[in-house]
């Protein structure tokens, strides 16, 4: 049997898969379609303080082998959270990592800080990365100033391991990932989505009703993977890929450029059963490669 579990130092997962953010609900979504003990991880739906509806629609817009999307975090907020989901989720054993939103830096502390109080959650996700909310945009990870600024701040209010999630709407993604890092950020996931416009050229007006949104999806997942690769090869806390991850084999090309786990998006709506699926194609793979341990390829690609 092969052992698919990795450590990312601050947490260990019996497997490198985790669900995305925003493309699997609270979890509790996912119950009818797999056994969630199964997975490595999950992230729930971006978090505010407050409740929020997000974006007017059209919010979706599909394009050549991906998504576009301006969903524009809409969410239930901490104290639902807290109160509905949490004691619902707590009970699996997987991670379970909740992405903070903020419209300010302090919102991103508020955040953390009432969620300090609450048992069963294993990380934080810090999701400064979103491209599509309207209010233009306190997107840190745009700077590397903002992005240190973001990170320090929550660093300082909580001491559970933190995620950075960064942009891939950047000409240096390895300044922006070296701030995280020097502010105290435990990991970095990446990418977030592209920023993306689609147009009905029938009507001439963009497919959107916010105009750009991000893309995800198959079609993104080579320039993802070269920003994992420049990243992971440079920093030294964990990197966690992602970007059109639809089969066990992306989730390997994203492990052997340097990730030590991945996290599944948009594939979860072609198939709700994508990261149980993901997870054995990964065993199957090792199997038939005669690898005991995933770890071991973990940046192992020959340049
Ligand atoms: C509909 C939708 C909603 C998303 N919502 C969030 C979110 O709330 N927080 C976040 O950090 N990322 C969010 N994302 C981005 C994904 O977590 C992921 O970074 C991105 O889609 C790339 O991975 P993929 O190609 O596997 O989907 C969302 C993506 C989609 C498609």
């Amino acid at each position: 049997m092969t052992d698919l579990s990795v450590d990312l130092g601050f947490i260990k997962l019996k497997n490198p898969v985790i669900a995305a953010s925003g493309t699997f609900g609270y979890g509790l979504e996912f119950e009818p379609f797999i056994d969630l003990n199964l997975l490595g991880g999950f992230v729930v739906k971006g978090l505010y303080f407050s409740p929020r509806e997000g974006n007017a629609p059209p919010r979706l817009a599909e394009a050549s082998s991906g998504l576009i999307n301006a969903i524009g975090l809409p969410g239930i907020g901490v104290e639902r959270f807290s109160e509905e989901v949490l004691p619902r989720i707590r009970k699996y054993d997987t991670a379970i990592i909740v992405n903070v939103c903020g419209e300010s830096e302090e919102e991103y502390g508020s955040v953390v800080e009432f969620l300090d109080k609450k048992e069963g959650i294993s990380a934080y996700e810090l999701n400064i990365s979103c491209p599509n909310v309207k209010k233009d945009g306190l997107c840190p990870a745009l700077s590397p100033e903002a992005t240190f600024s973001a990170v320090s701040l929550v660093r300082k209010i909580s001491s559970r391991p933190l995620i950075t999630k960064l942009s891939p709407n950047v000409t240096d993604i390895l300044e922006i990932a070296l701030s995280a890092q020097e502010a105290g950020s435990d990991a970095i996931s990446l990418v977030n989505t592209f920023l993306a416009l689609a147009v009905d050229t029938e009507t001439r007006r963009p497919k959107l009703a916010n105009v750009y949104g991000g893309l995800s999806g198959p079609a993104i997942k080579p320039i993802a993977l070269r920003m994992v690769h420049q990243v992971a090869s440079r920093v030294n806390i964990p990197v966690i890929g992602m970007g059109g991850i639809l089969e066990g084999n992306d989730a390997l090309e994203f492990l052997i450029a340097g990730a030590k786990a991945v996290e599944v998006g948009t594939a979860n709506f072609v198939d709700p059963e994508a990261t149980k699926r993901i997870i054995d194609e990964l065993n199957g793979y090792c199997q038939k490669m005669g690898i005991d341990r995933i770890e071991t390829l973990i940046g192992s690609l020959r340049t």
